[in-house]
């Protein structure tokens, strides 16, 4: 199987840099990134590589090089899906919010919907790369779709053995192969991740197809690297590894609480535990509780196919994850409160950052959202900056949640251009994002325009404690160990 050209449905944060870079790795394949949705494809294709859809360190630069030589973005699907050999679906696979599963498993629709097109449109042999996150054996409904579409057979059962085939032939005589391929980038690094991954991941039951998809990462990606595995593993791994990685952060979270009320410093317990070379330093840090779109959507899904097995205590583990990040939150925005006297009502509360972590302009499931969900509900007057956010897509995040109505969310918070303009007559200061930058901000300047007493929470432990409070801010991290928690 000879991979010359490549489709990939989903131009989004997996879908943008993961095919940027094995274009520039890779000038021999041919690659046409498409989406149904066509100002992202316009996006893409502007002339301005500082305004690509999404923000990534050093994705303009992979962009630059490929785009136009053997890098495509397109909104033609048919024909991509026509030209291509190897497929990857990439599209979201959010949490339902609806019917059957709502707020827990993971809504296939879009995954479906792309089986379903290129069932319609293929009329030559194709490799499909699961990229989506998505339930462990959901390769068997694609394979099922791929072939039954038009009246042919699957090559396996849909619910057969573990690692069962899952490929097979049309009615028409084409063949299809289904392997899963999940992406472990993470955003912000995307780039580097791509460049230099810990590890790539093939999970498939057709040795050929496994050597065509191995073959293009063999290109920069040492052969120890790349493991295969069966269908199910893989799809499984994938949300394994996600559920450990937000573990991590709760758990050294839950600890953050203790050390807050024992006058333990976090950062330092974390230094001490992680240079057990069993634990390892790495996802230690305490936060206000992690973000993103993918952790709390791969975990509720985890605890949804667990339920499904009846496997009830596997669930519950689980969840805890979950239920301590939401605590996290919401003690944040209490201990706000809290310190300002029991009231927030028409107080400005200057937030800075409104990404989930620094370095990107993806807000989903911030936790930025929720503390100024809680604050707002207690009348509080927020002023939002974040350097890469826009406040189109702050202000969806808060509507999307159906709080208030649109109209009081405009009312009640705002967003600055200027980092000292947001902070100006605050009466406090909460970090929500580590952005390098507000380390480097002239905070003498920001004490003085500042109500009195002047707070300061610091929800990324980023600031420097001693530095702050001899300004004479009121500064509290979380995770204690500064002057003000001991
Ligand atoms: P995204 O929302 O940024 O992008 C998905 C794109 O798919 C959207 O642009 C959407 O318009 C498009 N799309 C949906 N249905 C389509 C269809 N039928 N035809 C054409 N286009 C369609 O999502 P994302 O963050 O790139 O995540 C994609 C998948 O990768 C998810 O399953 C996610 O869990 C997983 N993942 C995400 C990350 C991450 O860092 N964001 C990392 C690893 C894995
Ligand atoms: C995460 C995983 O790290 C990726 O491997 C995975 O591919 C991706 O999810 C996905 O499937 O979408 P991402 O969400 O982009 O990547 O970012 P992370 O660096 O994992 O951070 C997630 C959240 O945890 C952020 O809000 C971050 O601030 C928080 N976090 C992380 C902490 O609070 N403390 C830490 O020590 C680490």
């Amino acid at each position: 199987m000879e991979i010359k050209n490549i489709c990939c449905i989903g131009a989004g944060y997996v879908g943008g840099p993961t095919m940027s870079v094995i274009a520039s790795q890779c000038p021999h394949l041919r690659i046409t990134v498409v989406d149904s949705n066509p100002e992202r494809i316009d996006a893409w294709n502007g002339p301005d590589l500082n305004k690509l859809p999404i923000y990534e360190p050093g994705l303009a630069e992979v962009v630059a090089e490929a785009r136009g030589r053997n890098l495509f973005f397109s909104k033609d699907i048919d024909r991509a899906i026509l030209e291509a050999d190897m497929i990857f679906i990439s599209v979201n696979t959010p949490t339902k919010t609806y019917g059957k599963g709502k707020g827990m498993a993971a809504d296939l629709k879009f995954v479906e919907s792309c089986a379903r097109q290129i069932a319609a449109v293929a009329t030559s042999d194709k490799i499909v790369v699961e990229k989506s996150t998505i339930p462990v054996r959901t390769a068997s409904s694609i394979k099922n779709i791929l072939t039954q579409a038009d009246g042919g057979q699957s090559g396996g059962q849909s619910g057969g053995q573990a690692g069962g085939q899952a490929g097979g032939r049309t009615g028409r005589g084409i063949n299809f192969h289904v392997l899963s391929n999940p992406e472990f980038l993470s955003e912000g690094t995307a780039v580097q991740d791509l460049l230099k991954p810990d590890r790539v991941l093939i999970g498939g039951d057709n040795e050929e197809a496994i050597q065509a998809l191995t073959a293009i990462y063999a290109h920069w990606v040492p052969a120890e690297r790349i493991i295969t595995t069966n269908l199910w593993s893989a799809e499984l791994s994938k949300l394994t590894a996600n559920a450990f990685l937000a573990q991590r952060v709760s758990s050294i979270n839950a600890i953050s609480e203790l050390c807050e009320a024992t006058g333990a410093d976090v950062d330092e317990v974390a230094r001490a535990v992680g240079a057990d070379s069993r634990i390892g330093p790495k996802f230690l840090k305490a936060s206000v509780g992690f973000g993103g779109s993918c952790f709390q959507k791969d975990i509720l899904n985890l605890v949804y196919i667990a339920r499904s097995y009846q496997l009830h205590a596997v669930a519950d583990y689980w969840e805890q994850v979950i239920l301590l990040n939401r605590h996290q939150r919401r003690r944040f925005a209490d201990k706000i409160v809290r310190t300002l006297y029991d009231t927030v009502s028409g107080k400005k509360i200057a937030f800075l950052g409104w990404a989930f972590k620094k370095d990107t302009n993806d807000s989903r499931e911030s936790a930025a959202i929720y503390v100024a969900d809680a604050l707002l509900a207690e009348e509080a007057e927020i002023t939002v900056y974040d350097p890469k956010v826009s406040p189109e897509r702050i202000y969806a995040d808060l509507d999307a949640l159906g709080s208030r109505s649109p109209e009081e969310n405009r009312r009640l918070l705002k967003i600055e251009k200027d980092p000292y303009d947001t902070m100006k007559g605050a009466y406090a200061i909460a970090v929500l994002t580590e952005w390098d930058e507000f380390k480097m901000y002239d905070w003498p300047r920001v004490y003085q325009n500042m109500q009195k007493p002047a707070f300061v929470f610091d929800g990324r432990r980023l600031l420097d404690a001693q530095k702050m409070e001899s300004i004479g801010f009121d500064y509290y991290a979380i995770g204690g160990g500064s002057p003000q928690d001991l």
